[in-house]
């Protein structure tokens, strides 16, 4: 059968899963604000989030946010880290859990990762420390988290603090206890692709309750929560969100559970199916995680097993067929100019030498960014027959590969 990239019909022409998902609850949560006439940040609506979000992670307290990047910036100035301090972030990840470092004046220090989790190497961790270091921020990428019971002793250990981006892994656990949990907070967002959302907004989870009063300040013009509307305490600004995102996120958390149990099951059955195919690899299960929602699930690609046919190549030839495989990351955050141009760096930190980020080549970042490829999670919203024609087309590709490889047809690769 000729590839669809070569003018043969594709394996599928039915679309998968469209992200978000929305309905009657949605339509009714905007409904109820806009009637309440009390569209802003001091909704009712935004007490129920937090505190329904604080129940799904076992927190005690649940602060929220206009988005995930804030998040992380909230959380890192509500534990003092700012100018010269040092943060360890890894470098496969999104950008904003570096920025946000670098939007404290703070240096990111980027760390490698392990190459099955694609979680924070506790390993490099460790070896990235110096007197300097306030922070690990340890993303648990992909909704998968990293290794806590490596990362919260060594945090607790070296007296540093330990920040969870959990912005991919909303109800994800680890030894049965929930994300957002481990450290001193954790953070999540709800930008547009993410497992719940409302467009924008974000999290902040803590156990401490002078922490949360300070990330609510922030997020709040620097008021207390028994203060006056005119009384300013501490340094802040308005980070807060809206009712309407509020009451949103209200009617997807509920869709979260039941949805992370259908991408738990399509997960399931890629893994069998995957079993017997070559050039394509899901990490081990590890007995660890719990409720892995499966935000993103990485495959690795072995172009041995496919003629040689390069990545990118690959994806473009499955996506063809119609099976909307993405590219991972194109580069390790290091290799972004951002990091070079000195940006963030306060004038205070003159004292400082800036961090080098220009030859830093990180072997399992640079891999996952080379040789992985995306399953986002709305495609295993569906049925597992979404998930045989996921294989179906990888199929195609692999027995046609040879001479996909000598067509080089609009060769993106
Ligand atoms: C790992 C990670 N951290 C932080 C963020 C930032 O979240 P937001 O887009 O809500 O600012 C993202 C967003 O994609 C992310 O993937």
């Amino acid at each position: 059968m000729s590839l669809a990239l070569l003018g043969g019909a594709p394996v599928r022409t039915r679309p998968f899963p469209a992200w978000p998902v929305y309905g009657q609850l949605e339509e009714q949560a905007l409904a109820d604000v806009l009637h309440s006439g009390f569209w802003g940040g001091y909704n009712d609506s935004i007490q129920k989030l937090e505190q329904r979000f604080a129940a799904l992670h076992q927190a005690p307290h649940a602060i929220s946010c206009a988005n995930g990047t804030v998040a992380l910036e909230v959380v890192l100035r509500a534990c003092g880290i700012g100018c010269g301090d040092e943060v360890i972030v890894p470098a496969f990840t999104f950008v904003a859990t570096a920025t946000a470092v670098l939007l404290c004046h703070a240096q990111p220090v980027f760390a490698d990762i392990e190459r099955d989790s694609l979680n924070l190497d506790p390993a490099a961790v460790a070896a990235a420390i110096t007197p300097r270091t306030r922070a690990i921020i340890a993303v648990h990428f992909g909704g998968r988290p990293a290794d806590m019971d490596s990362l919260a002793p060594l945090a607790r250990q070296r007296g540093l603090t330990l920040i969870e981006d959990a912005a991919h892994a909303h109800g994800a656990r680890w030894r049965e206890r929930p994300v957002g949990n481990f450290g001193e907070a954790g953070t999540f967002s709800f930008q547009a692709f993410k497992l719940m959302t409302a467009g924008e907004g974000g999290m902040m989870t803590t156990n401490s309750a002078p922490l949360a009063e300070r990330m609510w300040s922030y997020c709040n013009q620097g008021r207390r929560l028994q203060g006056g509307w005119f009384e300013h305490f501490t340094l802040g600004s308005n980070y807060r969100i809206t009712g309407f995102q509020a009451a949103l996120l209200c009617a997807q958390l509920e869709r979260l559970e039941e949805q992370n149990r259908r991408r738990q099951a399509n997960a399931a059955h890629l893994r069998r199916r995957l079993a017997g195919f070559t050039g394509l690899r899901l990490a081990p299960e590890d007995p660890r995680v719990g409720n892995d929602p499966h935000y993103l699930v990485t495959l690795r690609y072995d172009a041995g097993a496919f003629a040689g046919l390069p990545r990118d190549r690959f994806i473009e030839a499955v996506r063809a067929e119609g099976v909307p495989l993405v590219a991972t990351y194109p580069r390790p955050l290091y290799h972004n100019p951002v990091f070079h141009n000195g940006a963030g760096r306060c004038h205070c930190t003159a004292r400082v030498p800036p961090q080098d980020y220009r030859h830093l080549s990180l072997p399992e970042s640079e891999r996952a960014c080379r040789d992985g490829i995306w399953i986002e999670h709305h495609l295993l919203l569906g049925e597992s027959g979404d998930v045989d024609d996921m294989i179906a087309a990888f199929a195609k590709v692999q027995e046609n590969a040879a001479s996909l490889a000598r067509a080089g047809v609009g060769s993106g690769a």
